[in-house]
């Protein structure tokens, strides 16, 4: 099987910041994953550099503007190497490569009749490099709301792409293919955009910075290739397009372009596959964008006031935070991005928020298990890995779940979801180590059991290695190596097999992973930690106790929801209206992470409907809705919904 993904290419007016790397990261991902499938894998990303922006910036700089864009270009290449983007091929849409295949693109559609002249009069975003006609604009300005810059007259001869030619066949394509555009809440917003009907786009620019239109075509001189015809082309070019016939049957069509959401609906979903179909060249399989990472409730874009961070001092305060290395800050990056919001919604970018993750699900849920294993198989066995034991059912059947938990999320780039599976595999991990409790069978004397679970849960470690290889590569090489294993031919199917630790082995030098932001107080050894557990749960358990009087108390009702919409500045939560019965009550909710706000009119809820009211964000909120979330995950959360019809009001007790 092949598998070839794309990344945007990126402006280079710019220097890449983290919102730039979490489209590159979840490529990666995708890419990494494929190649542990054992498929034959082509990754490519890049940078768009005939844009009006980038020549301005060139020009504020007194730079030629190509030697601004290889400047530039070293720059994004640098930020993949340190983030361990593992692509193939690194374009840059001033090659000669590009040249050629934008030139014989514009030819054909020349020469068949889709390319015609003509003279543009409009607006032009040069921040968004986008044409708008003046209905569109937002108050004189760029109707994009990651944008909203001023926009400039243009009025120049040009040459048109019949766009328009192929709105039935897009919305037929959109119709038969449920999931070619992803995530599915965007697919609408594309389809009324082509509805509202596609008007014929202006391909060209009058200037000299850019590919110039083939000279064949007629009164074409002084004329470039729009930025966006150019950019697009660049799928193309990296399978070979026009010479190179084998790569391009080998390789075309594109399994994933990803993208962030402000170039899905006029660019990627709409007049790219225009394109290709005038091409008659297959489409794409699959169509992803993703939210925006926003700071402090701010859209951050490189067309707003409000700047993402660059990954690097991202890295280097989670380094000088928690000791750990760069490779570990790195994969804890790639992490936090791809497992704190769902593949689709906007996101708030938070390097506290980053540390809680490294914290509790590298720290505490990943780094402690590895470390406690390897820790007992060097105190109780000197460094040497037992014989391999029998299968143990509970692991073997939790990896099953998490590798096919991981395979079905990434069928529709559900990442968070996928870590999550994965993640409940490291929970059975970890239970299976308390509940055999090594150290007591070291006590005990059981020599045999005790050969079992070290055995086991060193091969827990290698499959947890495996699951997380894809996310987190650096960390997976090193679990690998202080389990011993070098030069580690690691597969995807290596995850769901048992027994492929050698046993007698010796083990690689145990240190910990993840390190934690305060060195431990005391050491007190596994024994402690079992009964510190134990303890703990027995307390917990304690305070949960309510009378039956005290539940009483709590007035829960069945409620429908009427309206639904976000609460501006928190991307977190919606503020919904519902019906509980007797009244029509506000709420504040914080689902939004898991709930579109469409898909929930007319739901039916569980609300409590005498909590005090409180003012959040600046909205009361007369009550609250119940719901359920895997503990500390709130892109989890999952309402509580009437099993059966209940009439709005309904008691719930
Ligand atoms: N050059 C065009 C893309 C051409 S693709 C044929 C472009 N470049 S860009 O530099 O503006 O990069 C846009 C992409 O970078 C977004 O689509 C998204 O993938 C990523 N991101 C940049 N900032 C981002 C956030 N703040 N949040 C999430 N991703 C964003 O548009």
């Amino acid at each position: 099987m092949k598998f070839y993904v794309t990344t945007p290419i990126y402006y280079v007016n710019d220097a890449p910041t983290v919102g730039h790397a979490y489209s590159s990261i979840a490529c990666d991902v995708l890419a990494r994953y494929h190649r542990l499938r054992g498929d034959d894998v082509l990754f490519t990303t890049g940078t768009d550099e005939h844009a009006l922006k980038v020549l301005r910036v060139a020009e504020q700089r007194g730079m030629d503007p190509k030697a601004y864009v290889d400047e530039m270009a070293s720059l994004y290449r640098e930020e993949w190497a340190r983030l361990n983007i593992s692509y193939d091929d690194f374009i840059q849409t001033s090659e000669p490569r590009q040249h050629r295949a934008v030139q014989a693109f514009m030819e054909a559609l020349y020469q068949r009749g889709d390319l015609y002249e003509g003279a543009y009069e409009g607006w032009y975003c040069v921040s968004d490099e986008t044409f708008f006609a003046e209905a569109e604009l937002v108050e004189g300005h760029c109707p994009n709301p990651e944008c909203g810059k001023p926009v400039e007259w243009v009025s120049e001869p040009a040459f048109f792409f019949r766009f328009s030619k192929y709105q039935d066949r897009l919305l037929r394509h959109i119709e038969a293919n449920p999931n070619w555009l992803l995530p599915e809440f965007r697919k609408n917003e594309v389809v009324s955009f082509v509805q509202g009907g596609l008007r014929d786009v202006c391909v060209t620019r009058r200037g000299t910075w850019g590919i110039p239109l083939p000279s064949s075509i007629p009164n074409s001189e002084g004329l470039v290739v729009y930025v966006w015809a150019d950019a697009l082309i660049n799928y193309l070019t990296c399978v070979g397009y026009p010479d190179d016939e084998a790569k391009l049957a080998r390789f075309w069509p594109a399994d994933v372009h990803l993208m962030g959401k402000e170039i899905f609906t006029r660019f990627h979903a709409t007049l790219w596959p225009a394109l290709l179909m005038f091409a008659g060249l297959p489409l794409p399989r699959q169509i992803a964008a993703h939210g925006f990472w926003t700071m402090g409730g701010e859209k951050i874009s490189k067309s707003r006031s409000v700047k993402p961070p660059r990954p690097e001092p991202v890295i280097a305060e989670v380094v000088a935070k928690t000791g750990c290395s760069e490779e570990r800050a790195v994969d804890a990056l790639r992490y936090y991005m791809l497992r704190e919001i769902p593949f689709g919604p906007d996101g708030e970018f938070s390097v506290e928020a980053l540390l809680r993750r490294y914290t509790d699900d590298l720290g505490n849920d990943l780094g402690n298990l590895v470390h406690r294993v390897l820790a007992m198989i060097g105190r109780y066995r000197q460094g040497k890995l037992p014989a391999p034991c029998p299968p143990e059912a509970v692991l073997v059947e939790a990896a099953q779940v998490a590798a096919e938990g991981w395979d079905e999320a990434l069928k529709t780039l559900q990442f968070s979801a996928g870590l999550q599976a994965i993640w409940s595999f490291l929970a059975v991990a970890n239970r299976y180590v308390d509940q055999q409790a090594p150290w007591s069978l070291a006590k005990s004397g059981d020599e045999a059991a005790l050969d079992r679970v070290l055995y086991a849960s060193a091969e827990a470690l290698r499959i947890a290695a495996v699951l997380i290889a894809p996310v987190m590569p650096s960390t997976a090489d090193e679990i690998e190596r202080q389990l011993g294993l070098t030069e580690w031919p690691r597969t995807w199917e290596q995850a769901t097999q048992w027994g492929l630790l050698p046993g007698g082995q010796q083990i690689g030098e145990a240190a910990p992973i993840f390190p934690k932001l305060e060195p431990a107080k005391s050491r007190r050894g596994e024994e402690a930690k079992g009964e510190r557990r134990e303890t703990r749960g027995a307390e917990a358990k304690e305070k949960r106790m309510v009378s039956i009087k005290d539940f009483q108390n709590l007035d829960l009702r069945v409620a429908e929801v009427l309206t639904a919409e976000p609460v501006p500045g928190a991307n977190k939560l919606l503020k919904l209206t519902v019906d509980i019965g007797t009244e029509q009550r506000t709420l504040v909710a914080g689902i939004a992470l898991c709930y579109q706000p469409e898909d929930l009119i007319g739901k039916k809820i569980v609300v409590v409907t005498n909590l005090e009211p409180a003012t959040i964000r600046g909205v009361r909120s007369e009550g609250m809705l119940l719901a359920g979330s895997v503990a500390g995950d709130d892109t989890s959360i999952t309402l509580v919904t009437p099993e059966r019809s209940l009439p709005n009001g309904a008691v719930v007790k």
